[in-house]
């Protein structure tokens, strides 16, 4: 293991967890090169997280950064453009500018295992960041709006160790939709080849990226009530978006009228940000296909709904998922 860093570092074929072998099978490609399992609850993450590993380990945080921290698939991206839109004091005209670069994805340093690619398809050109993210962020002027997907145990060591408090917006989302969802884009964009039934045991059996989810939850659910950090729901916003706006804009110190608050929930819609090329990554997509890297057909702001899982599971499926869900949150105060 090439990482020097704190969290015992293992390659999934030495710990070989019950649905690791579908990992394997379905799910290694030009993106994927292998997977680790990494901290005290056995996250999964791609192999080319050594890469940076022990860098965003050391990295300096900013007391101003703002994180938007999530499980894949639980309406990152919506709130992220909701967060940035707040703290930015609605500059709409700034928010023309493609996500990504004014919020950057803290570990999409994946192009360090994308050498084969790189060589194969020297047409396509990388931002650096997509090459090397850490290294990005580190040099952005104050205030840095970055997004992760890590869970509280490997975010960088000041935040763990509580020496830096950047304002941290959690969102969660239930586990059905979020595992359909996560089905969708991991074929439409990460080269998932296997079929939803497996994809689901994945999911169930903790064996995807960024899993297990529950634990990924429960970090920042039982951090809810630290000063610095706001605990969302994808489901609330769905159900009242200004309320949710209100509430983000309390914690980031901003103060927003009625009728901002509802150009900003006009600007947030679904078919708003299906439309806007600054956050639906279409162009991600469309070089996908150009290039042949995906075969897969579909688009990032897919349909946006709560309860889409019914039309995709059985009722054994969908009890599975329901006791799963009802045993990992039982006493923790959460509904899911
Ligand atoms: P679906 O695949 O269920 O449609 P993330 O940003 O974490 O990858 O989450 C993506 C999910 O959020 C997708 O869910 C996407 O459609 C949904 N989403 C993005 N913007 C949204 C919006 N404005 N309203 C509702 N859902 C949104």
């Amino acid at each position: 293991m090439a990482a020097d860093a704190p969290f015992n570092f293992v390659p999934v074929e030495a710990s070989l967890g019950k649905c690791d072998n579908l990992l394997l099978q379905y799910f290694l490609n030009q993106f994927r090169k292998g997977y680790i399992r990494a901290g005290p609850h056995k996250v999964v993450l791609p192999v080319y997280h050594l890469n940076f590993a022990k860098a965003l380990d050391d990295m300096e945080i900013r007391n101003e950064d703002v994180f938007v921290v999530s499980h894949p698939k639980t309406g990152t991206t919506w709130t992220q453009e909701m967060v940035w839109c707040i703290a930015n004091d609605l500059d709409y005209e700034g928010a023309k500018q493609f996500l990504p670069e004014r919020f950057p994805f803290l570990e999409h340093s994946s192009l360090f295992d994308y050498g084969d690619l790189l060589s194969r398809k020297p047409e396509i050109t990388f931002p650096e960041y997509v090459t090397d993210s850490v290294k990005f962020i580190s040099e952005l002027p104050s205030p840095r709006f970055i997004k992760t997907h890590i869970p509280w145990e490997l975010l960088p060591r000041q935040i763990r160790e509580g020496t830096r408090s950047p304002k941290i917006i959690y969102v969660a989302r239930n586990a059905k939709d979020t595992c359909v969802s996560y089905y969708h884009h991991s074929r439409l964009m990460e080269g998932y080849k296997g079929n939803f039934q497996d994809f689901c045991k994945l999911f169930l059996e903790d064996s995807l990226t960024f899993s297990p989810f529950w634990s990924h939850v429960m970090s920042f659910w039982n951090r809810r009530d630290q000063p610095n950090i706001l605990f969302l729901k994808y489901e609330d916003m769905k159900k009242d978006l200004p309320s949710v706006i209100r509430k983000t804009a309390d914690f980031l110190g901003k103060t927003l009228n009625d009728e901002q608050v509802e150009t900003l929930a006009d600007h947030l819609s679904f078919q708003n940000m299906k439309n806007n090329k600054a956050v639906n990554y279409e162009a991600v997509v469309e070089i996908n296909k150009a290039h042949n890297l995906i075969d897969a057909d579909g688009a990032f702001m897919r349909s946006g709904k709560v309860g889409e899982w019914k039309a995709v599971m059985t009722p054994e499926l969908s009890d599975l998922f329901d006791h799963w869900t009802e045993k990992n949150l039982a006493g923790t105060g959460l509904a899911l």
